[in-house]
């Protein structure tokens, strides 16, 4: 049992992959197992933490001491988040949320075409970035998945979101990214401090990142 360092605070954690429909057989997502989310919200629980665990469809068994709330798309996933951002006082977006949508979802099974078929894609909302400009007392923190230029991509991603501290990943590292128990993640904070951790377990990539909010939330707020 650790020590309840977050006693009596709200996480409102995000994990998972969405799914953006085509029709009722297919959909767009991505690699997102929901390991590193679900992690953290594990372990912001042993913290003493009240936990809201936002999640996109994974194989993972909801965590102990934790309200998971099971969603499907970007849209989904944006409107329960607000409806609890009001009461929120750390918010940590994990989840691989979709950038695109089909611009239509058939309602019936899309017959095979010809030899190409095009899909005309749309924006999502997003939803860090909603959240960045709502912000009052909330601390946001962001992830960055990138396959190139990690720390110049991650710090655009902290300002251009209003977000207080965004851990990054590169997802085509070995032992890093999607699926795998293990990651390798550089955070930058809002001052553009940086702390470089080595391969270690999600779990522990979790209890990194736990103590690093600590910190922060002693410190002065901007
Ligand atoms: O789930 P695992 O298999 O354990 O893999 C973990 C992970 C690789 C998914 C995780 O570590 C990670 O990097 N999550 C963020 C994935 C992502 O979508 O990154 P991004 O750089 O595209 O987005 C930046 C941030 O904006 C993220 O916090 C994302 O949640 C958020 N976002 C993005 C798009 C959108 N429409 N709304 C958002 O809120």
């Amino acid at each position: 049992e650790g020590k309840q360092i977050f006693k009596g605070m709200n996480f409102l954690i995000t994990a998972g992959a969405t799914r953006e429909k085509i029709d009722p057989v297919r959909y767009f997502t991505n690699h997102s197992s929901g390991k590193m989310g679900y992690a953290i919200a594990e372990q912001a629980a042993k913290l003493g933490a009240n936990v809201i665990l936002i999640s996109g469809k994974t194989d993972l068994n909801p965590p102990d001491r934790v309200k998971t709330i099971m969603v499907e798309s970007a849209q989904d996933m944006l409107e329960k988040v607000l409806e609890y951002y009001e009461e929120t006082n750390v918010v940590i977006k994990s989840a691989a949320v979709a950038d695109y949508r089909p611009v239509v979802t058939y309602d019936k099974k899309l017959k095979k075409q010809k030899d190409h078929l095009t899909i005309e894609m749309e924006k999502t909302t997003d939803i860090l970035k909603e959240l960045g400009e709502r912000k009052n007392k909330q601390l946001l923190v962001g992830f960055a998945a990138e396959t190139n230029s990690l720390e110049e991509y991650a710090k655009s991603k902290l300002t251009r979101k209003n977000l207080d501290l965004i851990v990054a990943n590169n997802v085509t590292t070995e032992g890093a990214g999607f699926g795998t128990d293990t990651n390798i993640v550089t955070m930058f904070d809002r001052n553009l401090n940086k702390v470089e951790l080595p391969l270690m377990s999600k779990r522990d990539v979790a209890i990194k990142l736990l103590e690093k909010i600590e910190t922060m939330m002693k410190e002065e707020r901007p």
